[in-house]
């Protein structure tokens, strides 16, 4: 991910989420040098994926694809892409939280190898008051 793909990007985080990152959270992943990629379909900014290492796990902190674009390959293209790079660098865990709410998504993790592993109480802002997060990993070998 470019500077110059943050406005797509930031497009496509607004269709699919509810409370989604900011221009300035997008920004300041760019600067702080987190892994950050897009899935580009004739040059265009389809979807994207942001990580953050810490030592030996690293964290899946967002991932989107555009609305019509899901369920085409992209999401498991950019998220097996984040995993080789990831086991390449001696990364031995990969953690995310998921709306239990959400299970497009948890269907996707669960497909791709992770198992839950915890449960965070009142994490995200929903309608209603807060919801709670699953914490999902995938161990790398
Ligand atoms: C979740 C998301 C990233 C998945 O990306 P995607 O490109 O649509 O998914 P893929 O086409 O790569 O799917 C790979 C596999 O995951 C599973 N999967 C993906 N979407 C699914 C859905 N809606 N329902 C059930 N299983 C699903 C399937 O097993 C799928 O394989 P198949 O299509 O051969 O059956 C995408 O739907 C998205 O952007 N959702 C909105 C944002 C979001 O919820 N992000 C995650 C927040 S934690």
């Amino acid at each position: 991910m470019r500077l110059e793909d943050v406005e797509a990007v930031l497009a496509i985080e607004e269709a699919v989420q509810a409370y989604p990152w900011t221009r300035g959270n997008f920004l300041d992943a760019l600067a702080a040098g987190y892994d950050a990629f897009v899935a580009l379909e004739d040059e265009a900014v389809v979807g994207f994926i942001v990580l953050m290492r810490a030592v030996d796990e690293a964290h899946l902190l967002v991932i989107g694809i555009a609305p019509g674009y899901q369920r085409a390959g992209y999401g498991r293209a950019l998220l097996d892409h984040a995993l080789r790079l990831m086991q390449g660098a001696g990364i031995r865990r990969l953690l995310l939280e998921v709306r239990p709410s959400n299970t497009a998504a948890l269907a996707f993790y669960r497909q791709a190898g992770f198992a839950e592993i915890g449960r965070r109480r009142g994490y995200y802002p929903a309608a209603e008051g807060r919801e709670d997060a699953l914490v999902l990993a995938k161990e790398l070998s």
